[in-house]
C-alpha cells in the first residue's frame, strides 16, 4: 500500500515537472529512500502546503538553485518536505523503518558516480562521504597518518568493551572507532587526516560521533596550514551518553594548502571509546 502510494505520488511529480519546468529542462528524479530524522542537510522544512505536497515542494525546490534535493516524508499521520542543498548519492541503504523518500533536482547533465550537480556553481561536485563501508571508500577524504600514538579501528556491532563505544553503526554496517583499552594511556591521541588538495573557500562538513564512557576524552576538528599550528573549529570531551549524535554544521575555511584533522585522545580509563559515522564534506559554506 504505501509503495502503491508513492507510486503515485512520483507519478504526479513527473507530471508536475514536465508542464511546468519542461523548458528550463530542470527535473525532479527519484534518487534513494533516507531515513526520517537523516537530515543533516536539510536546510528548510516545510509543513504547511496550501496544494500537494509535492507540488509544493517541488516548486519551491526548482525555484532556489541551493535547493538540490527535496525529502518527501510522513511521520505519525503528518506529512512534510525538506529542501535539501546537498544529497548522498553514496548513502548504502536504509536503516530504520520509517523512510523519506528523495528526490534530486537534475538537470540534463550526467555527473559521474560520486558526483553531484551543484545548482549554484553549475558544475558536477565530488561527493566526499566517509561511510567506512569498504576498507578503502573511494569517497573517503579520511585516512590514517603517521605522527600519532595510535589508529583508528574500522569496526561493525559494538567494541570489546562494556560501558563504553556505540552498540552497532549510525548509518549502514560500519563505523570507525578509538579502541582505548590496553595498552592505551592517558591521553594517547589518534589522527586522521584529510587526503585531498581544497579549493579556496569554505565548505560545511557533518557527521555523526558518539562518546560513551565515563572515562571519555577528547574530539577535535582541527585545520593544519602549512606549518601553522593546528586550529581548532570543534572540540568535545566528556561522556555524552549511549546515543549518536550529529553534528550538523561546521565551516571549515580551507585552500589548496590545508589539512583536516581529526583527533581523538584517550580519557582517564578504559571507558573511552570514540566513535564517527557518515563524516561528510560538503563543497559549499553550510547553508
Ligand atoms: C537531454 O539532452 C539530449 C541531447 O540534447 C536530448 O536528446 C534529450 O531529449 C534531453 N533529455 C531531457 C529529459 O530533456
Ligand atoms: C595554491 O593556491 C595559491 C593561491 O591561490 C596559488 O597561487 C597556487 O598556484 C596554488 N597551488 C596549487 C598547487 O594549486
Amino acid at each position: 500500500m504505501q509503495t502503491r502510494i508513492w507510486n503515485i505520488v512520483a507519478l504526479m511529480l513527473l507530471v508536475t515537472v514536465s508542464v511546468s519546468k519542461a523548458e528550463t529542462c530542470e527535473s525532479l528524479l527519484y534518487e534513494s529512500d533516507v531515513p526520517l530524522a537523516f537530515d543533516i542537510r536539510a536546510y528548510e522544512t516545510i509543513t504547511t502546503f496550501p496544494g500537494s505536497l509535492m507540488g509544493t515542494c517541488s516548486d519551491r525546490c526548482l525555484r532556489d538553485k541551493s535547493c538540490l534535493a527535496v525529502e518527501i516524508c510522513e511521520s505519525g499521520g503528518t506529512k512534510y518536505c525538506r529542501l535539501v542543498r546537498g544529497w548522498t548519492p553514496g548513502y548504502l541503504g536504509v536503516t530504520g523503518t520509517e523512510t523519506c523518500k528523495q528526490y534530486a533536482v537534475v538537470l540534463n547533465t550526467t555527473c559521474g558516480a560520486l558526483e553531484f550537480y551543484d545548482r549554484e556553481t553549475a558544475q558536477c561536485v565530488q561527493q566526499d562521504v566517509c561511510n567506512f563501508e569498504l576498507t578503502t571508500e573511494p569517497t573517503c577524504f579520511l585516512t590514517e597518518t603517521t605522527g600519532d600514538i595510535f589508529d583508528w579501528t574500522r569496526r561493525s556491532g559494538s567494541t570489546s568493551s562494556v560501558s563504553t563505544g556505540p552498540p552497532s553503526a549510525k548509518v549502514g554496517s560500519y563505523y570507525k572507532y578509538t579502541e582505548t583499552s590496553s595498552p592505551r594511556l592517558t591521553g594517547d591521541t589518534a589522527w586522521l587526516v584529510s587526503n585531498r588538495v581544497f579549493e579556496d573557500k569554505t565548505y560545511c562538513l557533518s557527521m555523526y560521533y558518539h562518546m560513551y564512557g565515563s572515562t571519555q576524552g577528547t574530539l577535535k576538528i582541527q585545520t593544519i596550514t602549512g606549518s601553522d599550528p593546528p586550529v581548532t573549529h570543534w572540540e568535545l570531551s566528556g561522556d555524552q551518553g549511549n546515543t549518536w549524535h550529529s553534528l550538523d554544521k561546521l565551516n571549515l575555511p580551507l585552500n589548496n594548502n590545508t589539512m583536516i584533522r581529526f583527533e581523538g585522545i584517550r580519557g582517564t580509563n578504559y571507558y573511552s571509546d570514540m566513535s564517527i559515522d557518515y563524516v561528510v564534506l560538503w563543497p559549499f559554506a553550510c547553508p
